[in-house]
Protein backbone atom coordinates (compact mmCIF):
# COMPACT_ATOMS: atom_id res chain seq x y z
CA UNK A 1 0.00 0.00 0.00
CA UNK A 2 1.19 3.61 -1.18
CA UNK A 3 1.81 5.96 1.91
CA UNK A 4 1.66 9.12 1.30
CA UNK A 5 3.01 11.84 3.87
CA UNK A 6 1.18 15.36 4.39
CA UNK A 7 3.47 18.01 6.08
CA UNK A 8 1.68 21.02 7.01
CA UNK A 9 -1.28 18.52 7.98
CA UNK A 10 -2.83 21.15 10.30
CA UNK A 11 -2.46 24.21 8.56
CA UNK A 12 -4.99 25.52 5.76
CA UNK A 13 -4.02 23.29 2.67
CA UNK A 14 -3.45 19.98 4.90
CA UNK A 15 -6.03 20.06 6.95
CA UNK A 16 -8.20 19.81 3.66
CA UNK A 17 -5.85 17.38 2.18
CA UNK A 18 -5.65 15.26 4.76
CA UNK A 19 -9.47 15.04 4.49
CA UNK A 20 -9.15 14.93 0.93
CA UNK A 21 -7.13 11.87 0.86
CA UNK A 22 -9.10 9.52 3.61
CA UNK A 23 -10.81 7.55 1.33
CA UNK A 24 -9.07 7.31 -1.61
CA UNK A 25 -7.17 3.87 -0.64
CA UNK A 26 -3.84 5.04 -0.06
CA UNK A 27 -2.37 5.12 3.72
CA UNK A 28 -2.11 9.01 4.82
CA UNK A 29 0.55 9.80 7.58
CA UNK A 30 0.94 13.68 9.01
CA UNK A 31 3.52 15.44 9.84
CA UNK A 32 3.11 17.63 13.21
CA UNK A 33 4.80 19.43 15.62
CA UNK A 34 2.37 18.42 18.47
CA UNK A 35 -0.05 15.17 17.92
CA UNK A 36 -1.93 15.91 20.90
CA UNK A 37 -3.07 19.34 19.67
CA UNK A 38 -3.52 18.08 16.17
CA UNK A 39 -7.11 17.22 15.78
CA UNK A 40 -7.16 14.80 12.64
CA UNK A 41 -9.37 12.41 11.27
CA UNK A 42 -9.35 8.96 12.47
CA UNK A 43 -7.35 6.73 10.14
CA UNK A 44 -4.60 9.51 9.76
CA UNK A 45 -1.60 7.94 11.12
CA UNK A 46 0.06 11.21 12.73
CA UNK A 47 3.47 11.49 13.62
CA UNK A 48 5.45 14.06 14.95
CA UNK A 49 8.32 15.84 13.58
CA UNK A 50 10.29 18.99 12.53
CA UNK A 51 11.12 20.18 9.38
CA UNK A 52 13.95 22.47 11.22
CA UNK A 53 15.13 19.21 12.49
CA UNK A 54 15.96 16.23 10.00
CA UNK A 55 16.51 14.29 12.27
CA UNK A 56 13.29 14.12 13.92
CA UNK A 57 11.70 13.38 10.07
CA UNK A 58 13.25 9.81 10.24
CA UNK A 59 9.70 8.14 11.87
CA UNK A 60 7.85 10.01 9.41
CA UNK A 61 9.47 9.24 6.40
CA UNK A 62 10.23 5.62 7.09
CA UNK A 63 8.43 3.52 3.81
CA UNK A 64 6.81 6.86 2.53
CA UNK A 65 6.50 6.83 -1.65
CA UNK A 66 4.99 10.35 -2.17
CA UNK A 67 5.30 13.31 -0.14
CA UNK A 68 3.28 17.04 0.23
CA UNK A 69 5.98 19.50 0.81
CA UNK A 70 4.52 22.77 2.33
CA UNK A 71 7.77 24.94 3.53
CA UNK A 72 6.59 27.64 7.07
CA UNK A 73 7.68 30.73 6.11
CA UNK A 74 11.17 29.94 7.98
CA UNK A 75 14.95 30.29 5.77
CA UNK A 76 14.41 27.08 3.46
CA UNK A 77 17.01 24.21 4.29
CA UNK A 78 18.44 22.14 2.51
CA UNK A 79 18.85 19.25 5.24
CA UNK A 80 15.08 19.03 4.99
CA UNK A 81 14.35 18.11 1.65
CA UNK A 82 17.71 15.94 1.46
CA UNK A 83 15.98 13.93 3.91
CA UNK A 84 13.11 13.49 2.27
CA UNK A 85 14.45 12.96 -0.91
CA UNK A 86 16.28 9.69 0.90
CA UNK A 87 12.70 8.06 1.05
CA UNK A 88 9.72 9.56 -1.25
CA UNK A 89 9.97 9.34 -4.82
CA UNK A 90 7.60 12.34 -5.64
CA UNK A 91 7.56 15.61 -4.21
CA UNK A 92 4.72 17.79 -4.60
CA UNK A 93 5.42 20.88 -3.15
CA UNK A 94 2.90 23.58 -2.29
CA UNK A 95 4.74 26.72 -4.11
CA UNK A 96 3.76 30.12 -5.09
CA UNK A 97 3.61 32.31 -8.21
CA UNK A 98 7.65 32.29 -8.82
CA UNK A 99 9.41 32.21 -11.71
CA UNK A 100 11.79 29.42 -12.66
CA UNK A 101 15.69 30.11 -11.57
CA UNK A 102 17.84 29.91 -14.18
CA UNK A 103 21.18 27.91 -13.00
CA UNK A 104 23.18 30.13 -10.83
CA UNK A 105 20.55 32.19 -10.24
CA UNK A 106 19.76 33.94 -6.57
CA UNK A 107 16.65 32.68 -5.21
CA UNK A 108 14.69 35.88 -3.99
CA UNK A 109 12.23 33.65 -2.03
CA UNK A 110 12.38 30.37 -0.14
CA UNK A 111 9.62 29.29 -2.52
CA UNK A 112 12.26 29.36 -5.02
CA UNK A 113 15.04 28.41 -3.14
CA UNK A 114 13.05 25.39 -2.12
CA UNK A 115 12.20 24.52 -5.93
CA UNK A 116 15.54 24.48 -6.33
CA UNK A 117 16.69 22.45 -3.85
CA UNK A 118 13.54 19.89 -4.93
CA UNK A 119 14.76 20.05 -8.66
CA UNK A 120 18.27 19.21 -7.70
CA UNK A 121 17.31 16.28 -5.74
CA UNK A 122 16.74 13.48 -8.45
CA UNK A 123 13.22 12.43 -7.10
CA UNK A 124 10.14 13.13 -9.06
CA UNK A 125 8.53 16.59 -8.06
CA UNK A 126 5.21 18.92 -8.70
CA UNK A 127 5.46 22.03 -7.76
CA UNK A 128 2.17 23.57 -7.11
CA UNK A 129 2.61 27.79 -7.05
CA UNK A 130 -0.46 29.01 -5.84
CA UNK A 131 -1.27 32.74 -6.31
CA UNK A 132 -3.35 34.22 -2.72
CA UNK A 133 -5.25 32.23 -0.83
CA UNK A 134 -8.59 33.60 0.02
CA UNK A 135 -8.41 32.72 3.50
CA UNK A 136 -5.66 35.96 3.22
CA UNK A 137 -9.09 37.97 3.50
CA UNK A 138 -9.69 37.00 6.92
CA UNK A 139 -7.03 39.45 8.04
CA UNK A 140 -10.11 41.86 7.02
CA UNK A 141 -12.48 40.04 9.83
CA UNK A 142 -12.32 43.14 12.05
CA UNK A 143 -12.52 45.92 9.74
CA UNK A 144 -15.71 43.92 8.53
CA UNK A 145 -17.52 43.35 11.56
CA UNK A 146 -17.20 47.47 12.19
CA UNK A 147 -18.62 47.84 8.74
CA UNK A 148 -15.85 49.63 7.03
CA UNK A 149 -12.51 47.73 5.24
CA UNK A 150 -10.22 50.52 5.60
CA UNK A 151 -7.02 49.27 3.14
CA UNK A 152 -4.95 50.38 -0.16
CA UNK A 153 -5.81 50.04 -3.79
CA UNK A 154 -9.88 49.26 -3.85
CA UNK A 155 -9.56 48.95 -7.55
CA UNK A 156 -6.67 45.75 -7.40
CA UNK A 157 -8.14 42.89 -9.08
CA UNK A 158 -7.22 39.85 -7.79
CA UNK A 159 -7.57 35.78 -8.73
CA UNK A 160 -7.98 34.26 -5.07
CA UNK A 161 -8.16 30.68 -4.62
CA UNK A 162 -10.27 28.85 -2.40
CA UNK A 163 -7.91 26.46 -0.27
CA UNK A 164 -10.20 23.37 -0.73
CA UNK A 165 -9.06 23.98 -4.85
CA UNK A 166 -5.22 23.41 -3.47
CA UNK A 167 -6.23 20.66 -1.27
CA UNK A 168 -7.98 18.95 -4.19
CA UNK A 169 -5.44 19.56 -6.69
CA UNK A 170 -2.69 18.23 -4.23
CA UNK A 171 -4.67 15.25 -3.17
CA UNK A 172 -5.40 14.25 -7.37
CA UNK A 173 -1.48 14.83 -8.09
CA UNK A 174 -0.44 12.57 -5.24
CA UNK A 175 -3.01 9.87 -6.00
CA UNK A 176 -2.40 9.61 -9.85
CA UNK A 177 0.48 9.81 -12.33
CA UNK A 178 1.52 11.88 -15.02
CA UNK A 179 2.06 15.08 -13.31
CA UNK A 180 5.61 14.43 -12.77
CA UNK A 181 7.50 17.64 -13.62
CA UNK A 182 4.19 19.71 -14.12
CA UNK A 183 4.21 23.60 -12.21
CA UNK A 184 0.78 24.31 -11.88
CA UNK A 185 0.03 27.92 -11.73
CA UNK A 186 -3.78 27.76 -9.11
CA UNK A 187 -5.88 30.75 -9.41
CA UNK A 188 -9.12 31.06 -8.07
CA UNK A 189 -11.97 31.17 -11.60
CA UNK A 190 -11.85 35.16 -11.96
CA UNK A 191 -10.58 38.05 -11.08
CA UNK A 192 -12.16 40.38 -8.07
CA UNK A 193 -11.29 43.75 -6.86
CA UNK A 194 -10.50 44.74 -3.25
CA UNK A 195 -13.54 46.44 -3.03
CA UNK A 196 -15.63 43.82 -4.75
CA UNK A 197 -14.29 40.94 -2.40
CA UNK A 198 -15.86 43.15 0.69
CA UNK A 199 -19.01 43.30 -0.98
CA UNK A 200 -19.01 40.08 -1.63
CA UNK A 201 -17.88 39.14 1.87
CA UNK A 202 -20.16 41.11 3.66
CA UNK A 203 -23.44 39.72 1.25
CA UNK A 204 -22.14 36.44 3.00
CA UNK A 205 -22.31 37.86 6.50
CA UNK A 206 -25.23 39.62 5.83
CA UNK A 207 -23.96 43.31 6.05
CA UNK A 208 -23.40 46.31 4.64
CA UNK A 209 -19.63 46.53 4.70
CA UNK A 210 -18.29 50.01 3.24
CA UNK A 211 -15.07 50.20 1.46
CA UNK A 212 -12.36 53.21 2.38
CA UNK A 213 -9.49 53.55 0.54
CA UNK A 214 -6.58 53.96 1.86
CA UNK A 215 -3.42 55.93 0.84
CA UNK A 216 -0.32 54.14 -0.06
CA UNK A 217 1.63 55.77 2.26
CA UNK A 218 -0.33 55.94 5.13
CA UNK A 219 -0.71 51.36 4.18
CA UNK A 220 2.51 51.16 3.92
CA UNK A 221 3.36 52.59 7.76
CA UNK A 222 0.35 50.71 9.13
CA UNK A 223 0.97 47.07 7.67
CA UNK A 224 4.76 47.97 8.49
CA UNK A 225 3.90 48.47 12.15
CA UNK A 226 1.51 45.27 11.77
CA UNK A 227 3.91 42.84 9.48
CA UNK A 228 7.83 44.04 10.57
CA UNK A 229 8.88 43.20 7.21
CA UNK A 230 8.74 46.49 5.06
CA UNK A 231 10.35 44.45 2.35
CA UNK A 232 8.13 42.21 2.45
CA UNK A 233 4.82 45.07 2.34
CA UNK A 234 6.55 47.43 -0.53
CA UNK A 235 6.61 44.07 -2.66
CA UNK A 236 3.08 43.59 -1.40
CA UNK A 237 2.00 47.31 -2.17
CA UNK A 238 4.00 47.12 -5.58
CA UNK A 239 1.99 44.22 -6.47
CA UNK A 240 -1.46 45.58 -5.80
CA UNK A 241 -0.68 48.74 -7.45
CA UNK A 242 0.07 46.43 -10.60
CA UNK A 243 -3.32 44.85 -10.55
CA UNK A 244 -5.29 48.05 -10.44
CA UNK A 245 -4.32 48.51 -14.22
CA UNK A 246 -3.46 44.70 -14.95
CA UNK A 247 -6.12 42.59 -13.19
CA UNK A 248 -3.70 38.83 -11.86
CA UNK A 249 -4.09 36.14 -14.33
CA UNK A 250 -6.67 33.23 -14.10
CA UNK A 251 -5.55 30.08 -14.94
CA UNK A 252 -7.59 26.69 -15.96
CA UNK A 253 -5.54 24.40 -14.36
CA UNK A 254 -8.17 24.03 -11.17
CA UNK A 255 -10.72 22.79 -13.79
CA UNK A 256 -8.48 21.14 -16.28
CA UNK A 257 -7.38 18.93 -13.70
CA UNK A 258 -10.48 18.44 -11.58
CA UNK A 259 -12.89 18.42 -14.21
CA UNK A 260 -15.42 21.08 -12.48
CA UNK A 261 -14.58 24.92 -12.24
CA UNK A 262 -12.63 26.29 -9.10
CA UNK A 263 -14.54 27.87 -6.52
CA UNK A 264 -15.66 31.05 -6.89
CA UNK A 265 -14.76 33.79 -4.18
CA UNK A 266 -18.41 34.40 -3.94
CA UNK A 267 -18.67 30.28 -2.68
CA UNK A 268 -15.38 30.91 -0.30
CA UNK A 269 -17.23 34.04 1.75
CA UNK A 270 -20.33 31.80 2.07
CA UNK A 271 -17.84 28.89 3.32
CA UNK A 272 -15.92 31.10 5.92
CA UNK A 273 -19.11 33.78 6.27
CA UNK A 274 -19.06 32.74 10.50
CA UNK A 275 -15.62 33.53 10.59
CA UNK A 276 -16.16 36.97 9.93
CA UNK A 277 -19.74 37.62 12.04
N1 LIG B 1 -1.30 32.54 2.07
C1 LIG B 1 -1.10 32.64 0.77
O1 LIG B 1 -1.72 33.44 0.08
C2 LIG B 1 -0.10 31.70 0.11
C3 LIG B 1 -0.02 31.69 -1.31
C4 LIG B 1 0.88 30.81 -1.92
C5 LIG B 1 1.71 30.00 -1.13
N2 LIG B 1 1.61 30.07 0.25
C6 LIG B 1 2.51 29.22 1.04
O2 LIG B 1 1.75 28.24 1.71
C7 LIG B 1 2.54 27.76 2.81
C8 LIG B 1 1.68 27.71 4.06
O3 LIG B 1 0.70 26.70 3.87
P1 LIG B 1 -0.61 26.69 4.76
O4 LIG B 1 -1.26 28.05 4.65
O5 LIG B 1 -1.39 25.51 4.38
O6 LIG B 1 -0.05 26.52 6.23
P2 LIG B 1 -0.41 27.40 7.52
O7 LIG B 1 -1.89 27.47 7.69
O8 LIG B 1 0.39 28.65 7.45
O9 LIG B 1 0.11 26.47 8.70
C9 LIG B 1 1.48 26.29 8.91
C10 LIG B 1 1.72 24.78 9.03
O10 LIG B 1 3.13 24.61 9.13
C11 LIG B 1 3.38 23.70 10.18
N3 LIG B 1 4.69 24.04 10.70
C12 LIG B 1 5.10 25.25 11.13
N4 LIG B 1 6.39 25.16 11.50
C13 LIG B 1 6.77 23.88 11.31
C14 LIG B 1 7.98 23.18 11.50
N5 LIG B 1 9.07 23.79 11.99
N6 LIG B 1 8.04 21.87 11.18
C15 LIG B 1 6.93 21.23 10.70
N7 LIG B 1 5.75 21.84 10.48
C16 LIG B 1 5.68 23.16 10.79
C17 LIG B 1 2.26 23.87 11.18
O11 LIG B 1 2.08 22.64 11.82
P3 LIG B 1 2.11 22.38 13.39
O12 LIG B 1 2.08 23.72 14.08
O13 LIG B 1 0.90 21.53 13.67
O14 LIG B 1 3.37 21.62 13.61
C18 LIG B 1 1.07 24.16 10.25
O15 LIG B 1 0.46 22.96 9.85
C19 LIG B 1 3.72 28.73 2.96
O16 LIG B 1 4.86 28.18 2.36
C20 LIG B 1 3.21 29.93 2.18
O17 LIG B 1 4.27 30.73 1.70
C21 LIG B 1 0.73 30.89 0.87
Amino acid sequence: MTTILVTGATGTIGRHLVSALAGTGFDVRALVRDPDRAALPGGVEVVRGDLTSPQSLKAALRGVERVYLMWPGIPADPRAVEAIAEHARHMVYLSTDVADLADGERATSFHQEIERQIRASGRAWTFLRAIDFATNTLGWADQIRQGVVRWPYGRASRSLIHERDIADVASLVLTSDGHEGARYVLTGPESITHAEQVRIIGEAVGREVRWEDLPPETARAQLTAAWGNPAFVEARLAAWRSFVDTPERVTDTVERLLGRPARTFRSWAHDHADDFR
